[in-house]
């Protein structure tokens, strides 16, 4: 059901102690009266102390990522039920920083996207094109081939448990943000590519907007009537700048 959203990334960054610190630091400084699903997405170390902690809480934790297998002979790897077993029910897949170091692709992401769903986990499937494709204008082709290949197979009642996340390559950790306009105008063309595939279902999924969301920028970009959240990076690692984001909503 599509719901106002937003989520920090932390990447590679905070150890234990600093994900303890944070996170009690946001429980005790979140904002109240905002109707807003906020979420965490710690690294695999830190998934098991962040459900601990946000176990009475309404804040969401998230993974950056899984394996595409349900087990087995996948050294560093960690599947979808080692996830669910620590409490985490949401999980991040397609970030481009994996897609560009890692080699994920497209039919590798639709099988973890399938593995995910199969286990009742929920996915925030990022998309985004790269400064190549949107100064050749492409950028809109370059992301319906990313939903295509990766959840366009999927049946409708799966959307149920899709949000995606629209994070342009070239705003991601840059200081670069798309403008407000470029950020609607992308996020309905997505809209309206699951329209055209799936219906009126297409009006209750969440989309996301991603790269450079500041405290100063927050506001005029979730304002637009397609953005319903954001998936946040380096803003997400500092409380004062979160918790303000989160009160930009
Ligand atoms: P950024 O990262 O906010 O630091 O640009 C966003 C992301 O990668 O999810």
């Amino acid at each position: 059901m599509r719901h106002k959203v937003i989520a920090g990334n932390w990447k590679m960054h905070k150890n234990a102690q600093e994900t303890v610190a944070f996170l009690n630091d946001l429980v005790n400084n979140m904002p109240t009266g905002k109707e807003v699903e906020v979420m965490v997405a710690p690294a695999f170390t830190n998934l098991m102390l962040a459900t601990q902690i946000l176990e009475d809480t309404n804040i969401t934790v998230a993974a950056q990522n899984m394996h595409q297998a349900e087990g087995g002979a996948f050294t560093g790897e960690i599947s979808v039920d080692m996830l669910k077993s620590v409490g985490v029910e949401t999980v991040i897949l397609g970030h481009s920083e994996r897609r560009q170091y890692f080699k994920e692709t497209s039919s590798s992401l639709a099988n973890k996207v399938d593995t995910a769903l199969r286990h009742k986990m929920r996915v925030i499937f990022c998309v985004g094109e790269e400064l190549k494709d949107r100064k050749s204008k492409q950028f809109q082709n370059v992301v319906f081939y990313q939903l295509k290949d990766s959840l366009f197979h999927l049946p409708k009642e799966a959307w149920e448990n899709i949000i995606i996340a629209y994070e342009p390559v070239w705003a991601i950790g840059t200081g670069e943000t798309a403008t407000p306009e470029q950020a609607q105008e992308m996020h309905q063309f997505i809209r309206e590519q699951i329209a055209h595939h799936y219906g009126s279902l297409a009006d209750n999924v969440t989309i996301l907007y991603g790269g450079s969301v500041k405290p100063d920028n927050a506001q005029t970009i979730f304002s637009q009537p397609d953005v319903d959240g954001g998936l946040i990076g380096g803003a997400a690692l500092n409380i004062a700048d979160f918790t303000a984001i989160i009160n930009a909503i």
